[in-house]
């Protein structure tokens, strides 16, 4: 199995692109609804979550670990990779190398949760490959939250939204990165305020294509994910308003489960 978490539902538009980009593999997804926003918590908590996480994923079956979570992962890849022996992907490497091959003027802006943009994860990636680009980061602390809450089409989500962009826009960056997996769920609001000349980079379709080329040089790690073709889907805390935003994502009925990890 393929195990993906998040801290919520953002996830889940890597878990869409995985199960287009693979559909004959077996997939195991975790939203910490509980403990969601991870992107105003300290480190030390992101993680310890990412730990537990990553942890019931691999009890779960996972043969491979994709975190889905710009938060998680900007924290605590490092320390993932050190404690346990799988294969674990992130959604910021292929995000940014995406990013760097798609800006023209050199001028790049990301969007993400404060703990994303505090740790300057994306700035330091995009610098190693491009030493002369320019990084404008931009903290969206209210967007998840919003996301969670199925705002998707609100007034207010697009009050907020022009606020946290005018500083991009007036950067003139020419490609948005979307440093967080729940904002590819606000890309139609971003898009217009953002100007339609900026490209978007939602990583959710970067990893997914990693991920398939891994996995195509891969082939005894391939095999052991393919049997079980079932994707599964957990939570720590269910609503009504995860079970609508759940269902949007995928365009279908999602059946959630809740569990205590
Ligand atoms: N979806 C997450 C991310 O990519 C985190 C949102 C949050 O929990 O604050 O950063």
């Amino acid at each position: 199995m393929i195990g993906i978490f998040d801290s919520g539902v953002g996830g889940m538009t890597v878990a869409r692109a995985v199960e287009q980009a693979l559909p004959e593999h077996g997939l195991i997804y975790f939203g910490d609804l509980a403990r969601t926003p991870y992107g105003s918590k300290s480190p030390e908590t992101i993680s310890n979550y990412a730990r537990q996480n990553t942890q019931f994923l691999i009890e779960q079956g996972a043969k491979l670990i994709i975190i889905a979570c710009n938060t998680a992962a900007s924290i605590a890849s490092d320390t993932l990779r050190r404690e346990f022996n799988l294969p674990i992907f992130e959604v910021i490497t292929p995000a940014v190398a995406k990013a760097v091959a798609t800006s023209k003027s050199g001028r790049i802006g990301v969007i993400g949760t404060r703990a994303t943009i505090n740790s300057n994860i994306y700035e330091e990636k995009i610098r190693h490959l491009a030493a002369k680009v320019k990084v404008f980061s931009q903290p969206c602390p209210l967007l998840a939250p919003l996301v969670e809450e199925g705002w998707l089409n609100k007034r207010e989500t697009k009050m907020i939204l022009r606020r946290y962009l005018s500083p991009l826009k007036q950067q003139q960056v020419d490609t948005l990165v979307l440093g967080c997996t729940h904002y590819p769920l606000l890309k139609e609001l971003i898009q217009p305020r953002i100007g339609k000349r900026t490209k978007v980079i939602d990583s959710s379709h970067e990893v997914a294509a990693e991920l398939k080329a891994f996995l195509a040089e891969n082939p005894a790690l391939a095999s052991q994910l393919s049997p079980e073709k079932e994707k599964r889907y957990y939570v720590s805390d269910l609503t009504e308003a995860t079970l609508a935003t759940a269902n949007l994502i995928f365009g279908r009925t999602i059946e959630l489960s809740k569990v205590t990890i």
